[in-house]
């Protein structure tokens, strides 16, 4: 991604919806944040289409989105920020920042949406579905809560099916042609998404449940 001119400025503007890993309320983000009633997080959030979409839609919920890359962060800050939306904080952060960020079951919702595939045996353990990062998802998510996923590669979704189901969620709405089936009315989509979308590429999708005890 080319580098954004004014990054530091930029990002200062938007300080409102940021938050760091240091300055997390751990175990009390609820309660930090009040007026909310559950936590949803976002990982690889990119430009920030979705979070922003989702955090107008349902404003009762807080959206925590984990971007690692400022250049691709500034943007959705900049939405979150000039849509004057209360209800979004983004953290600039690896995925595995999730722990130290959450505590065990804060989590309600997660959606990975059209992360990197990292084709190959050699890098497959970098996907945001693989089976060390599946395992630190499990331990924020409260029971019953669930992981959104979307891409538009068939490989890394069958991979993803896979990994979902032999780490012990229990798998639902999993489609292969998400606007398709409903057309994309309903569907709040990314930036990734929008494109694939115009280009007529299908996207698949499916929810992934942690199972109550
Ligand atoms: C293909 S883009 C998709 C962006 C967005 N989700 C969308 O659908 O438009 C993947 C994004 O995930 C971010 N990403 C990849 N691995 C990550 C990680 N381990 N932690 C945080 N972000 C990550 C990348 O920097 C990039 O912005």
């Amino acid at each position: 991604m080319r580098r954004k001119p004014n990054l530091l400025p930029r990002l200062a503007r938007c300080a409102d919806c940021m938050i760091s890993a240091a300055e997390a309320p751990r175990g009390e983000w609820l309660s930090a944040f009040p007026g909310f009633d559950a936590i949803h997080a976002e990982l690889g959030c990119g430009k920030g289409l979705f979070i922003r979409a989702s955090a107008k839609a349902f404003p009762r919920t807080l959206f925590v989105g984990i971007e690692r890359v400022a250049d691709a962060l500034v943007i959705a800050a900049e939405r979150v920020t000039d849509s004057e939306l209360r209800n979004v904080r983004l953290l600039l952060e690896e995925a595995a920042c999730l722990p130290s960020v959450f505590a065990p079951g804060e989590l309600s919702r997660l959606y990975i949406n059209f992360c990197d595939p990292w084709p190959g045996k050699k890098r497959a353990k970098r996907r945001l579905t693989s089976d060390s990062f599946l395992a630190l998802y499990k331990t924020v998510l409260a029971p019953g809560g669930d992981i959104r996923f979307k891409t538009d590669n068939t490989a890394l979704f069958d991979f993803s099916i896979e990994r979902f189901e032999a780490l012990g969620f229990a798998l639902s709405d999993i489609t292969r042609d998400l606007h398709g089936e409903d057309g994309a009315g309903g569907v709040i989509m990314t930036d990734y998404e929008t494109k694939f979308h115009s280009q007529g590429v299908k996207i698949c999708a499916c929810t992934a449940t942690v199972p109550r005890e």
